[in-house]
């Protein structure tokens, strides 16, 4: 009887899980159909009025989002006064408004979100089981699933070492779509869902592809664990083989994601790589790995780029220590105004964004003159968004660009 009743719990434990993964499965089904009928992209030169929302999020967020803003006001000013851009600064993505409403993003941020072409996001706390927050999904993975942000852009270059790495990292799918969607089968057993479609993998890994081949690169690599990861690995793999095809001038290879984090601290290897596209866990880890590379994860920025939207982010977290320990202002905001420089090249305002670029070149490994350390021996947010400022106007700023990226 013992027995019998056991195997009866077990079979409703089986059921249940099924019933989920169904509804899951008709989810992504459906998502998939979405895909299919995407419009294209937009084109924001058509456009009367570019809105760009500018979201501070969490902890040092609001800090180093103010001196990113003002750098887009003033590098904007003749837009704005002109009425051919609006920043919008849009409230309420803080981690008391998520946790208090029980969502990753509340619906009237979501709809303040959708009314905007463009958004500059500070970064937001995520919770994780046990630290004291309501435990709900990151505001980063929904933002980037309900705007449909495929595409994750992580630039880093250290131009002194012939390093000019651009990730692209997918953004939708993989272990994350259904990160906060697993099951507890039962206490003994957790099972989360990894997804890969053809679609998302064509999407990504054809942006890949058209960067190296527009900005002359000519150069993919291709990074998985598909010898492990048979399924969603393999699938992404096999549709990179297949987009290649239609790519004959641009050399392509495939690694995978553990030799592939080694070889980005192999001096002998690593400026051999310039575009890299990759599922998203991977893409995730290993960004965070070659902006330490760079100096920091204080110092990349981070592109989330869909058909129709597009968020622009500073790479590191919302580090609550910092304002618990009364050193917010001290928090580095060059990852953030390396997102703003990733925004305005991205509406097409390509000069400044170069400009913009420079200077951050300058500011942070040239020259130098206002060094951030995050404590109070070290320069404030504010002074070095003011020498960002005075640097991006300088008369002499592609020469002394040029002149740091030779010596
Ligand atoms: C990132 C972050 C996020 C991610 C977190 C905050 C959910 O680490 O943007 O890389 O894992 O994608
Ligand atoms: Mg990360």
């Amino acid at each position: 009887m013992v027995c019998r009743s056991l195997v009866m719990m077990k079979d409703a434990e089986i059921e249940a899980a099924k019933e989920h993964f169904g509804k899951v499965l008709r989810e992504q089904l459906e998502r998939v159909e979405r895909m299919k009928a995407s419009p294209g992209w937009i084109d924001h030169s058509k456009l009367d009025r570019l809105i760009i929302g500018v979201v501070g999020g969490d902890g040092i967020g609001p800090y180093i989002c103010r001196h990113a803003e003002g750098v887009l006001r003033e590098l904007l000013k003749e837009e704005i006064a002109a009425g051919k851009v609006e920043v919008r600064p849009i409230d309420g993505l803080t981690i008391e408004n998520r946790a208090r409403q029980l969502k990753a993003i509340p619906d009237e941020v979501l709809a303040e979100l959708r009314k905007c072409h463009v958004i500059l996001k500070g970064p937001t706390t995520t919770p994780k089981k046990g630290d004291g927050w309501p435990n709900i999904e990151s505001a980063n993975v929904a933002m980037r699933r309900e705007l449909d942000l495929f595409a994750n852009v992580r630039p880093v270059r250290i131009p002194e070492q012939g390093i000019d790495w651009t990730f692209f990292r997918e953004n939708t799918e993989g272990a994350y779509v259904l990160g906060s969607r697993g099951v507890d089968v039962n206490e003994d057993i957790a099972i989360d869902f990894t997804v890969a479609t053809t679609q998302g993998c064509e999407r990504i890994i054809r942006l890949a592809f058209e960067h190296a081949r527009r900005t002359g690169v000519n150069r993919v690599t291709v990074v998985t664990k598909a010898n492990v990861i048979k399924r969603t690995d393999g699938k992404f793999l096999s549709v990179a083989e297949r987009i290649a095809k239609d790519y004959p001038e641009v050399k392509w290879d495939d690694w995978f994601i553990d030799i592939m984090t080694a070889k980005l601290l192999d001096p002998y290897r690593r400026a051999e790589f310039k575009v890299m596209v990759l599922p998203n866990l991977y893409g995730d880890i290993i960004t965070d790995e070659a902006a330490q590379i760079q100096g920091g994860v204080g110092t990349a920025g981070s592109a989330n780029i869909g058909a129709r939207y597009a968020m622009f982010e500073a790479i590191h977290g919302s580090a609550p220590r910092m304002v618990d320990e009364g050193r917010a202002q001290y928090a580095d905001p060059s990852s953030i105004i390396k997102a703003a420089a990733m925004l305005l090249n991205h509406v097409g305002f390509v000069e400044k964004a170069r400009r913009l670029e420079m200077a951050l070149d300058i500011c942070t490994q040239f020259e130098r003159r206002v060094r951030v350390t995050g404590r109070a021996d070290g320069a404030t947010g504010e002074e070095f968004g003011r020498y960002v400022l005075e640097t991006v106007a300088r008369k002499d700023l592609e020469d002394a660009w040029r002149k740091g990226l030779s010596a």
